[in-house]
């Protein structure tokens, strides 16, 4: 039974249409890229799975309970970086989920401190968020994401603003977390990579798109034109 299932799903700005008729489903453990240019609607859609928007029409069916304890990385461009909170304070903000109050127990400080040795930002856990850099915010707030314990990540072009090293380890982490069976959504310009570490695409075009597996994708005409002289780099 699929985790997550859209289903006959449009979604359109003042009239204008982003999303038409999309179908797709998530299994428990699988890795979702979604690909395409910019404007396809690849973050409008992650809002609609988050509940932050709503679609003219269609469905988003979860299993059970799931949709509180999503973990959620937004694109860079709509992040609130002049945030006056410290590093911990951001991370451990992502163990709240559908609580109402900022009252964290000790699991919650715990998995905090894990998640920020993970990301390698244990030693600046006191700075005030505002005053890092773009890539050291990106891997807070993936930190932050990676709180949240229902085991969904909705990732929205978290690679954008890493340094090599610090991309790498993104592809490491996820990978990692996908092999114990964590649901991951991610949306990236980095195809190759996409299909490298993807098991499933979602291909948004303008008008159309392809849903299938990474092999299904890698086959077709689009994800052809899309690889021809790409490599991800391992
Ligand atoms: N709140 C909004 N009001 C009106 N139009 C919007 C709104 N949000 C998005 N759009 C429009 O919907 C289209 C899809 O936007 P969306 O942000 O989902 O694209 P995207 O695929 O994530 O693009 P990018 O790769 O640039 O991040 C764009 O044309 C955008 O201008
Ligand atoms: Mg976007």
């Amino acid at each position: 039974m699929p985790i997550i299932e859209v289903k006959n799903l449009y979604k359109s700005y003042s009239r204008r249409a982003v999303l038409r008729d999309l179908n797709l489903s998530v299994e428990e453990g699988d890795h979702l890229y979604i690909v395409g240019e910019n404007g396809t609607g690849k973050s409008t859609l992650i809002k609609l799975l988050l509940g932050l928007i709503e679609p003219d029409s269609g469905e988003i069916v979860f299993s059970k309970n799931r949709k509180t304890k999503i973990g959620y990385l937004p694109q860079q461009t709509e992040i609130q970086t002049d945030f006056p909170a410290s590093v911990r304070e951001v991370v451990l903000s992502g163990t709240l989920g559908g609580k109402r109050l900022p009252l964290y127990t000790a699991r919650d400080k715990k998995l905090a401190r894990d998640m920020m040795e993970k990301l390698n930002v244990s030693d600046i856990e006191r700075r005030s968020f505002r005053e890092l850099s773009g890539g050291q915010q990106q891997r807070v707030l993936l930190a932050r994401a990676l709180c949240a314990t229902g085991g969904i990540l909705l990732l929205d072009e978290p690679i954008t603003g890493l340094d090599p090293v610090a991309t790498a380890e993104f592809y490491r982490l996820t990978e990692q977390l996908h092999s114990e069976g964590v649901t991951i959504i991610t949306v990236s310009h980095d195809v190759s990579c996409a299909v490298h570490y993807g098991n499933k695409i979602l291909h948004l075009g303008h008008g159309e798109y392809f849903f299938g597996s990474s092999h299904e994708y890698a086959h077709s005409a689009l994800g052809k034109a899309m690889l021809a002289g790409g490599h991800c780099h391992d």
